[in-house]
């Protein structure tokens, strides 16, 4: 049975979605699980003094459902395991178990590289104390992806895979209480923090090659020379790092942690794709968000009955399921804030200088959204796949 969690209501957000029923503290239950949390809601909460709600999560294994999955389970039990084992023995200043390690990555190796699946299964996490490890597991399965789909070879394969495992490994030497503390750090606890690249690129510089040194030393550098510890820029931290920065960005803002909810797929690729050139090259970010919502299970990214609101200002619909960040949409607002005369269909793969903003979850704009989509569904004007849901 899973743990429960706790998710402070300061940190919900609207369109968040617990994976189960969620109680205040007096054991009231005031959501139900599944169901995406709206404006409405969540001031409802703080108007009654909420300030924390607890759930369950789901005994769901993997965040990506459907599909058939590329790793078998027995294989994503024995990485965990492997994790932890790689935790235990740097606390005891013993040596990494490289042969374990090794041995996963080249098992892991074996089932991404034919893609005989069709989803990634990235594990769920369980219990907040064991984030460093799914976290570990799951930047090495997008790293692989990611080189995969690059074209990396094998032996490139395998250092993008031990790197994504060790990433965070320094994290043992920074105290539980800045690790796990259930709040934003303080300026002074990020600064702490912030030392554990080096002190993992300590730990792995008598053991593994420089290239997987550069993934654990260099994972929290940005192209634009504003990451940390050493303000490397541009492509001076090798690619093999940037992909793990990547994949270690995507994982952290899908997960949850003790203070903040998981943000959905859709949020995380948009923050992606919006940080290149700044955080990460373009070519980088442009492969994972155009190749990677496809391995991450038959949910779509914007499901078909969505509101949003575009970088432009403008309001529209989806009207079907989309599994990009780029789908079809129907113009219900424009930059002006006119409703348009005639149907006006915009397929965002296309247009350059649209892209979503976010999803609209208010229930009275969407309320009235549903009254200004109606205006074109006069019969001859509505396209046939128009569904209002
Ligand atoms: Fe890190």
């Amino acid at each position: 049975m899973a743990d429960q969690l706790a998710v402070s209501v300061n940190f919900l957000y609207p369109g968040i979605i617990l994976k189960g029923d969620a109680f205040a503290e007096n054991g009231e239950k005031v959501q139900d699980g599944y169901v995406p949390f709206t404006d409405e809601k969540i001031a409802w909460l703080k108007a009654r003094g909420i300030r924390t709600l607890y759930y369950t999560p789901s005994e769901e294994k993997s965040r990506c459902t459907g599909g058939e999955p590329l790793i078998p389970e027995e294989t994503l039990e024995k990485g965990l395991d492997i994790a932890r084992e790689v935790e235990q023995r740097l606390r005891q200043n013993a040596p990494l178990p490289t042969k374990e390690i090794n041995g996963l990555i080249d098992e892991l190796v074996e089932k991404v590289v034919p893609l005989k699946g069709t989803t990634l299964n990235l594990v769920e996490l369980k219990n907040y104390d064991e984030y460093t490890y799914t976290h570990s597991l799951n930047v090495a399965l997008l790293s692989l992806l990611m080189g995969k789909k690059l074209g990396y070879n094998e032996d490139q394969l395998k250092i993008l895979g031990v790197g994504g495992m060790l990433h965070d490994i320094g994290k043992v030497k920074i105290p539980l209480e800045i690790l796990n503390k259930p709040d934003r750090l303080t300026p002074k606890e990020f600064e702490v923090m912030k030392r554990h690249p080096v002190y993992g690129f300590e730990m792995v510089k008598n053991v593994y090659s420089r290239f997987v040194q550069s993934i654990v030393l260099y994972h929290h550098e940005k192209v634009s020379g504003t990451g940390y510890p050493l303000g490397k820029k541009g492509t001076e931290m090798g690619e093999f790092a940037q992909i793990a920065s990547l994949c270690d960005v995507f994982d952290a803002i899908t997960s949850s942690r003790p203070y903040k909810p998981a943000q959905p797929f859709w949020y995380a690729l948009l923050c992606i794709y919006r940080e290149q050139g700044k955080s990460f090259a373009p070519r980088l970010a442009q492969t994972f968000v155009k190749e990677l919502p496809q391995y991450l299970g038959e949910k779509p990214i914007f499901p078909g009955g969505s509101f949003v609101k575009l970088n432009t200002g403008e309001i529209a619909y989806i009207p079907r399921d989309s599994r990009t960040i780029w789908p079809v949409v129907y113009l219900l607002i424009n930059e002006r804030r006119e409703i348009p005369q005639r149907w006006v269909i915009i397929d965002l793969s296309l247009d350059e200088t649209r892209m979503v903003e976010k999803q609209i979850f208010d229930e009275k704009l969407i309320e009235s959204l549903k009254k200004v989509a109606q205006k074109f569904l006069d019969p001859g004007e509505a396209p046939p796949e128009w569904k209002l849901k």
